[in-house]
């Protein structure tokens, strides 16, 4: 995983709800949230994996993201509702995504 910005990797499991698929996942340190989106069995869009292309990008429903790619404008990371889910994080331990 590479890390634009940040920490790499959460210090603690994090909470994802995927809301538009009804799924509840933990993400355990060391994991990004697309690993265990996909190993969920959703079906996610990531052609670079590496926090550069945009194509990951994922609204966010409630929670704060803890941004690490090198995609979004300081205004859109300091607005909150979007992520790219390769890389980042959260800073609430739980998000809800619209997955
Ligand atoms: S897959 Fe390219 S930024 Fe996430």
């Amino acid at each position: 995983m590479t890390a634009a910005s940040g920490s790499a990797v959460d210090p603690a499991p994090l909470q994802v709800v995927c809301a538009a698929a009804g799924i509840d996942l933990v993400v355990p340190p060391g994991t990004s949230i697309l690993d265990a989106v996909r190993d969920a069995g959703l079906p996610v869009t990531a052609a670079c994996t590496g926090a550069c292309c945009g194509s990951c990008e994922t609204r966010v429903l409630e929670g704060e993201p803890e941004h690490r790619d090198a995609v979004l404008t300081a205004e859109e990371r300091a607005f909150g509702d979007t992520m790219m889910i390769c890389v980042s994080g959260a800073r609430s331990g739980r998000l809800v995504l619209d997955l």
